[in-house]
């Protein structure tokens, strides 16, 4: 049995649990830097919270231009807020983008250097600024893990930094905080959340042994991502349908929230695979949302996978609800069916078409995607440009006879 786990200080969950942040906040010190963006910012919710950072005698500073999918110019802005507010610590409220703002700037301003030099894995030397989350989504799981991905004009693809020192010494996962999420949002967040429960419990198992962790940030498949892993497919598909239709159920926010934080825990130590690595390109070519590009690959994903994780995959068909039927082969299918139906029900593109992809960049898309080396690496089939041209005509036709 080979384990690893690594995760925030603390994780504080539950409707309501944001009424601590001004106590957690001031035990790191008198001042904070808070990274959100300008709709959040508007929010009585929020406006609440920096008041009672402040009650808690803490001198807040907001950063409220976080955009989307975080562009390196705004790094640079938060960076040079943080080098007049002078953080003791720095308070993340928003989705995953703000999330990743927040830990970026926590390693620049503590380390210096620029975002590129620490682009890859395990290249942050020494503690960053603690970093506490509150995230406004359920999706990115960005709360416990310790990757931050950008956007750099001088590159094609997102990139990330992935190193433990960027998980957040604290997370405060309050589902409250995601009751005004639209129906759109709730349902990208939540598939995003699910293929890193998917591609976490599906991903490659390499030879346990002292050096893994240390080699790797990512170590794939293990006995307590799994646990993690699996729970988070039950509880997102048990909620995503429930909570796209009706946003005001705080039972589904809570169970979502909470699938995600766990799919979270599972990928930033397992890691995810082929439909991160392949989601890069897709995205990058046709401007869709991460967990638009990722749920819509997923399926073709597995079905490639399907010959080296078909016990993992029926186990997925279990904590789905699939009832009971014939072997584990069949279970694994139906763990397929279950999957794409569910992103059916809210409202994922089926193939890459769809999503505005032109069929004449697969080769290209293929190329890139092999780029993504931890992800490639992680994913429990050999991939290389052919098989992954393979999954993308599979995705792109949405014909899965293409991969059989
Ligand atoms: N660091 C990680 O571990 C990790 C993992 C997966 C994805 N990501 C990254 O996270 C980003 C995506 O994050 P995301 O999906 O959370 O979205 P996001 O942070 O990009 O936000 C998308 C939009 O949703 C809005 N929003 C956020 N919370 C809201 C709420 N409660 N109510 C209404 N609107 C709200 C934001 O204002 C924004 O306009 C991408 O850059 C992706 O690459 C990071
Ligand atoms: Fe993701």
């Amino acid at each position: 049995m080979f384990g690893t786990f690594r995760s925030p200080n603390a994780v504080y969950f539950g409707a309501g649990q944001r009424a601590m942040l001004g106590r957690v906040v001031s035990s790191f010190g008198r001042r904070t830097l808070i990274c959100t963006d300008e709709r959040l910012a508007a929010d009585p919710m929020f406006r609440a919270m920096v008041e009672d950072i402040g009650a808690a005698g803490v001198d807040v500073s907001v950063f409220s231009r976080t955009i989307p999918d975080l562009p390196l110019g705004c790094i640079d802005e938060a960076l040079a807020h943080a080098r007049s507010a002078k953080p003791d610590s720095i308070v993340a409220i928003g989705g995953g983008s703000c999330l990743d703002l927040a830990k970026t700037t926590a390693l620049i301003h503590t380390l210096g250097g620029r975002p590129q030099d620490y682009y890859g894995e395990f290249k942050v030397a020494k503690a960053v600024l603690p970093v506490i989350a509150v995230p406004t989504t359920s999706g990115t799981g960005s709360e416990v893990t310790p990757v931050a991905v950008l956007s750099d004009p001088d590159k094609t693809l997102k990139v990330g930094i992935s190193d433990p020192r960027l998980i957040p010494a604290v997370a405060i996962c309050d589902p409250e905080l995601t009751l005004s999420c639209p129906a759109s949002l709730t349902a990208v967040a939540g598939a995003d959340a699910l293929t890193h429960g998917i591609e976490s419990f599906t991903a490659i198992r390499r030879n346990e042994g002292a050096d893994l962790p240390l080699e790797r940030v990512f170590v794939g498949k293990n006995i307590i991502s799994d646990h993690h892993a699996l729970e988070s497919i039950r509880l997102i598909s048990g909620a995503l349908v429930g909570a796209v239709e009706d946003g005001s159920r705080l039972d589904l926010r809570s169970q979502l929230m909470f699938g995600a934080m766990l799919a979270g825990h599972a990928f930033a130590n397992a890691g995810n695979a082929a439909a991160h690595a392949l989601q890069y390109p897709v995205g990058a070519l046709t401007h869709t949302a991460h967990g638009v590009g990722v749920a819509a690959l997923m399926p073709y994903v597995m079905r490639f996978n399907l010959p080296a994780r078909r016990d993992e995959y029926a186990q997925v068909a279990a904590a789905m609800g699939v009832p009971p039927k014939g072997d584990a082969k069949a279970m694994a299918e139906a763990s397929i069916d279950a999957v794409t139906a569910l992103f059916a029900a809210v409202g994922i593109p089926r193939t890459l078409a769809e999503l505005g992809f032109q069929e004449g960049r697969i080769g290209w898309a293929a190329e890139q995607a092999m780029t993504a080396a931890r992800l490639v690496q992680n994913n429990p089939m050999p991939l290389d440009v052919e098989s992954m041209k393979t999954i993308l005509q599979a995705a792109y036709h949405g014909d899965p006879r293409l991969l059989s």
